[in-house]
Order: C-alpha cells, then sequence, then structure tokens
C-alpha cells in the first residue's frame, strides 16, 4: 500500500496520505505526492482535486527524525510549489492539526477546509526552526501580518474558528469532512495561487511594531524566534521569491544548529517519560478524583481536574474551610475563562462535576484520593488511615507530597500496593509536570493509573523513585545549596539571579525563593539541624533573613525589599551576607556570570548523576524533562544533563 493514493469522485481526485502515526511529510510522502500531482496534470478528466489525510491527524509537519539527516529530495518546498503550480484546484481538507510542514502543503493548495476540532499552527521556532517550506512567505499572504506573526514566532496553533476568523481557512466542515471538501472543491474554477495574493499588511502598525519588540524580548537567547521575527519582517518588504530563498537558508541553517538539536532531544525525550512498560498495564478508572485539602495546591489539583472533564470531590476539615477551597477552585476556573481557555458553559460544566464536602465517607466512591495537606508526615499519616477505613478498596491512594517518605506513608495502608506520589507543581492547573513517585511496593496498574491521570490532565508524567525531594526538588536544593555557597564567597543574590536569567531561565534562585516565600524551607532546616552532617559546609544567610522576619514577596522584603512590588536590593541582606563571610572567614571575591553558571550547573549535573546511580530517575532524558517543566530550565538548552553529554 503505498502512502499516497489517488481515488476519483466523479471529476474531483481525492488524494489520501497514510502515514502513520502523524502522516509526517517523510521521503516517501513527498515523493508519493509529486507523482500524485503529475498524474493529476496528465489526467484531463479531473476538475479538481482534495487532499486528505487517514489515521489520527492530517500532515502534522515535517518526520522530526529526518533533522537529523542530510535532506533527501524531493524537498518538500519543491512538492508544495507542484501543487500551487498545477492547472486544477487543489482543496485541503484538514483533520485532526495541521502543523509545520502540514499547514505549509494546505497553504500552497488553493483553498482549505477543516473539521470544527482541527487546530492548525506553524510549531517550528519550538523545535529551534523557522518554517522552511514557504510558511513565513504564504501565511503573510493569507492573514494579516499581525496574525501571522504571533502565529509563526509564537509557535502556538489555532483552533479552526480562529483560522476562519483570520482567512487562514475557508470553511469550517460540521458533517463529513471529505464530502465537504469534494462539494468546496467543484465550486472551484481556477486555483488561486496563495503566492501570487499580495502580503497582507498589519491590521495595526503599531501595535504590530510593538508585537514585534515583545517577541525579541521573549526570545531571550533562542535563536529561532529572533529568526521567525525577522523572517516575517522580510516578508513584507520583498518579493515572495526572494523571500522563499532566505526562509530557506536560514531553515537549513538552524536545523545543524545546536539549539535545535536540544529542542528536538527534548521533544522526543517528554514523548518518551511514560514508556516504562508498567505504564502500558490497563490502568484503574481515573474519572472521579477525591482531593484531601482545600489549600493553593488541593484547589489548583481540583480544578486541573476539572478543567479536563473530571469530576471531582474535596474535602475539608470543617465547613468554612470547605467553603474557602470552594473558592479557591471557582476563582481558578474564573481565571481560565478570563483568558479564554474555557467557555462559561464549560465553567459551570465543570462546577457542576465539583463538590466540596467535610466528611471523609464522601470520597467512598471515587477511583483516586489525592492528598494535599499540610506537609507533615503525621498529618499525612492520620489522612492516609482516614482514607484507608473509606475508600474502596481498589480505589488509588496518592500523596501529593514535595519531599516526604512515599514508602512510609504507604505502609501505613493495608494495602500498601495502591499508594503513589503524585507531585503536583504550583499552579497546578498550569505547570505540565507531574513527578509520579513509586514506592517500592506500588503495583504495575496503579503506575498505570498514574501515568493515564498524567494523560488525561494532558501533563508530562515522569516517573521517580523515593528519596527526599523525588527528582527535581532533590536536584534544586543542591543548585541552591551552591547559589548560597556563592553569597557566602562574594556574589550578590542580584548576581547569582542576573546570571540565571541571563542564561534563559525565567527567574533567578534567590527572586523565586521571595515568590514562594522562605518560611517552609526555613522550617524544614529547623527540623533537620539535628541530623545535619557537621562536616558538612552550612551556609546561615537564609536562616538570618528568615529570623529577620524577611520570608519573601509576602512580607514585603526577603533577598530583595518590594516597593511597590518591584524587588530592589537589600542594604540589611548585603549586612546580613557580610557578616556571615566574616564568621565563616571568607575573603569575598567577584563572580562573573559564566563562573556562576557554571558552578550551579555543574551542582544540577553532579546531583543529577547521583539521582541517576540510586535508581531514583529512570534515566538522564527524564532528568531534563523535570527540570525544564517544572523548575524553568531552559528548553532550549536541552536540560543540564543533555548540556554535560554534549560536552
Ligand atoms: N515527526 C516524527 N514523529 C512524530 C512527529 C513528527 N513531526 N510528531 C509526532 N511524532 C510521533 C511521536 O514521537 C509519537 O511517537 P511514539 O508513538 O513512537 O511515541 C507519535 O508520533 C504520536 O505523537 P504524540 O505526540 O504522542 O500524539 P498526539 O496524538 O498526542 O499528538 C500531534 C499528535 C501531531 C498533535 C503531536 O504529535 C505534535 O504536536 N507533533 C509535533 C508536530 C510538530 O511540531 N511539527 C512541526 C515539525 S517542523
Amino acid at each position: 500500500m503505498s502512502v499516497v493514493s489517488t481515488l476519483l469522485h466523479g471529476s474531483v481526485a481525492v488524494v489520501t496520505i497514510d502515514n502513520p502515526p502523524v502522516n509526517a511529510t517523510s521521503q516517501a510522502v513527498r515523493a508519493g505526492l509529486l507523482a500524485a500531482v503529475a498524474d493529476i496534470e496528465a489526467d484531463p478528466g479531473i476538475a479538481s482535486v482534495v487532499l486528505r489525510c487517514t489515521g489520527r491527524t492530517f500532515v502534522a509537519g515535517a518526520d522530526v527524525r529526518e533533522f537529523d539527516k542530510p535532506p533527501q529530495p524531493p524537498h518538500l518546498p519543491d512538492v508544495i510549489a507542484a501543487i500551487e503550480a498545477a492547472s486544477r484546484p487543489w482543496v485541503a481538507a484538514i483533520h485532526g492539526s495541521a502543523l509545520g510542514g502540514g499547514l505549509e502543503l494546505a497553504m500552497g493548495c488553493h483553498a482549505r477546509i477543516a473539521a470544527r476540532d482541527a487546530r492548525l499552527g506553524l510549531p517550528e521556532v519550538t523545535l529551534g526552526l523557522i518554517p522552511g517550506a514557504g510558511g513565513t512567505v504564504r501565511l503573510p499572504r493569507l492573514v494579516a501580518a499581525d496574525a501571522a506573526l504571533a502565529m509563526i514566532a509564537g509557535g502556538k496553533p489555532v483552533t479552526a474558528a480562529r483560522a476562519l476568523e483570520i482567512g487562514l481557512l475557508d470553511d469550517v466542515a460540521d458533517g463529513d469532512l471529505t464530502d465537504a471538501a469534494i462539494a468546496l472543491a467543484t465550486g472551484l474554477e481556477a486555483p488561486r495561487r496563495t503566492l501570487d495574493r499580495p502580503v497582507r499588511d498589519p491590521s495595526d502598525a503599531d501595535a504590530f511594531s510593538a508585537q514585534v519588540k515583545r517577541f525579541k524580548t521573549r526570545a531571550g537567547g533562542q535563536l529561532s524566534i529572533r529568526h521567525a521575527v525577522e523572517a516575517v519582517e522580510n516578508t513584507l518588504v520583498t518579493d515572495a521569491a526572494a523571500a522563499l530563498a532566505a526562509e530557506r537558508q536560514t531553515f537549513l541553517d538552524l536545523k545543524d544548529s545546536e539549539q535545535a538539536a536540544a529542542l528536538r532531544h527534548v521533544f522526543f525525550a517528554e514523548r518518551a517519560t511514560l514508556s516504562d512498560p508498567r505504564c502500558k498495564q490497563t490502568p484503574r478508572p481515573v474519572d472521579r478524583i477525591g482531593v484531601v485539602g482545600g489549600g493553593t495546591m488541593g484547589a489548583g489539583i481540583a480544578a486541573a481536574c476539572l478543567l479536563k472533564g473530571l469530576s471531582v470531590t474535596m474535602v475539608e476539615r470543617d465547613t468554612e474551610a470547605a467553603e474557602t477551597g470552594r473558592a479557591r477552585v471557582a476563582e481558578t476556573l474564573a481565571g481560565s475563562l478570563a483568558r479564554g481557555l474555557l467557555t462559561s458553559d464549560a465553567r459551570d460544566a465543570a462546577l457542576s462535576r465539583f463538590q466540596a464536602a467535610t466528611d471523609y465517607s464522601e470520597l467512598a466512591g471515587e477511583d483516586l484520593v489525592i492528598e494535599a495537606v499540610f506537609e507533615d508526615m503525621q498529618v499525612k499519616k492520620q489522612v492516609f488511615a482516614r482514607l484507608d477505613e473509606v475508600c474502596a478498596p481498589d480505589a488509588v491512594i496518592a500523596t501529593n507530597t514535595s519531599y516526604l517518605d512515599v514508602d512510609e506513608l504507604a505502609a501505613t495502608l493495608r494495602d500498601p500496593s495502591r499508594a503513589i506520589g503524585l507531585h503536583f507543581f504550583s499552579p497546578a492547573h498550569v505547570m505540565k509536570l507531574l513527578e509520579i513517585v513509586l514506592p517500592e511496593r506500588v503495583a504495575d496498574d496503579v503506575v498505570a493509573t498514574g501515568a493515564a491521570l498524567a494523560r488525561k490532565l494532558g501533563k508530562i508524567g515522569v516517573l521517580a523513585g523515593v528519596c527526599d525531594g523525588f527528582i527535581g526538588n532533590r536536584i534544586m536544593s543542591a543548585y541552591r545549596r551552591e547559589a548560597d555557597y556563592l553569597l557566602e564567597d562574594g556574589a550578590t543574590p542580584s548576581e547569582v539571579d542576573a546570571a540565571m536569567t541571563g542564561f534563559g531561565f525565567a527567574m533567578g534562585v534567590f527572586a523565586m525563593q521571595d515568590l514562594a516565600g522562605l518560611d517552609i524551607a526555613w522550617a524544614m532546616r529547623k527540623r533537620r539541624a539535628a541530623t545535619r552532617d557537621p562536616s558538612e559546609r552550612y551556609v546561615a544567610i537564609a536562616d538570618r533573613l528568615c529570623q529577620a522576619g524577611r520570608f519573601g514577596r509576602k512580607t514585603g522584603a526577603g533577598w530583595y525589599d518590594y516597593v511597590d512590588g518591584k524587588a530592589r536590593s537589600a542594604p540589611t541582606v548585603t549586612e546580613i551576607i557580610a557578616s556571615e563571610r566574616r564568621r565563616a572567614g571568607i575573603t569575598p571575591r567577584p563572580f562573573d556570570p559564566e563562573e556562576i553558571m557554571q558552578r550551579l550547573l555543574a551542582a544540577m549535573q553532579s546531583e543529577g548523576q547521583n539521582v541517576l546511580d540510586e535508581g531514583i530517575a529512570r534515566n538522564a532524558c527524564d532528568i531534563d524533562v523535570t527540570m525544564i517543566n517544572g523548575y524553568g530550565f531552559p528548553r532550549w538548552r536541552g536540560g543540564p544533563m543533555w548540556m554535560r553529554d554534549r560536552g
């Protein structure tokens, strides 16, 4: 069976691509399409053409695996040019996703129709590239330059409704897509070539300049975003042939860049985190979720579940706390509504699947219950004991602890094999990462259930073993410790933070602590003081800050002073640091950003290696995925372990 086949429906030729899993434009597809164009051109009986795909999606882009190899002819730009130059009109019929080369192919067709739930996008920037087959030249001819820039430099797909609104689609089909596409093709007389259209100027020139500036700032060190912006700017002032040539050259250069290699690594690493055989077992159901605790974390977890269509019962200790929890959930959903992430009907439906209660017996019918109460072993053990009494015997019982011993908690259940750790990151309805922590006696299908929940919630699940801090917090503790050493050795908090943001982190480690609050980590350090190895270097600067009541933003002062919400360097902190240096007998010396980052990275990598050696992480890829999606490590650098292995 060929990956590209043609069937006649009267005078309409229906060309079908069948290249699972995502109909990527592999060499065979490109060659098949070129042959189809030639056959159709040679057949005078054909009046028009529909291009469609089988399986889950329209063409979802180039085959990312081919990017590591030299390009094989025929090249996609030539295939698209042949379609565009055809003498009969071609209509793209889009279901699922038309992404990257897939959307470029559709834009080379003379009209486009999509199923209502389809998505269209040019995500190349997320792979360290720009479109390489005319995307930056054709899109600004179909949609206004501002909408084109948003798609090309932002990399996020748009819905079919939005694509219709901006002019990328000619129609949206509610019934059978192929039938609708055949009807559309039948009505077309002559091909209307995208490249023959003039570019569409931005709807508001000032807003467009501001948008360009925003993307350039957002790019930071990521080259692809910067080049994407420049490609669109170039299209607006150059003829199509020159713009196509420039785009292709930039694409080829970027394809071989270190950043693109890093982003490809992350692309595949993120899709491989749940490849463990246990994740392929039949999971237990995860439609009805119980959450114990209505604080920030509990409410965030509840909202994350509700937003993905699950039902949630939240239990709090009294009516007042349950009410507060309910209000938090409603507020989170209202925020998603305000950002256009769900409709008011969907919000109402989500709230109708939610109940806040005070009686644990309300959890009797839930499939999986997650405790998200205070980080204290005794408190959590009491919750687990109650859950053991009320939950159905095959319900999964999960803890959202971020560092406590999940084995110890599991052992309190009559059937420890049903316990698992589900470490969400705050805000839980936004953050992509879910650490699935596996106690020693966990049942295989409970592992599969954790994985199934991650998938349902649209999160990237990473399997982690039990240790203090699992993968992420453990590595973060190590580089936080190193950041403290740097302070004592001579760097300032703002120098460390600036080195990190310069490297590509959204925020430095000290600004982050101020945001999260310094008191919880302080309480933990005090609890652990008795078991600390006295021979290990200990920096007490953070403790001194806390003793001075500086708990971060919430107290208006932490590593920085906050005036009208803006961080300023704090003389008190400078004094505390100086006195701690004196106490430790250290003569401070200056640090440049490279040395600061070298030390922080080395700390991450060495703790990453420990995590691997102890079997806490399955492989180095999982560590990279964790640090990128949970801790703000810049994606385009590929992760700490990738950087170490690339040398
Ligand atoms: N090239 C090669 N393989 C690809 C691919 C691509 N462009 N896109 C997806 N795949 C593979 C995945 O690695 C996965 O392989 P596996 O089953 O061996 O793990 C499989 O296709 C399914 O992908 P997955 O993402 O798990 O499926 P999904 O149904 O959740 O999502 C898409 C489908 C198309 C939305 C999603 O795969 C996607 O966004 N792909 C990337 C598209 C892209 O960036 N294209 C631009 C390239 S320049």
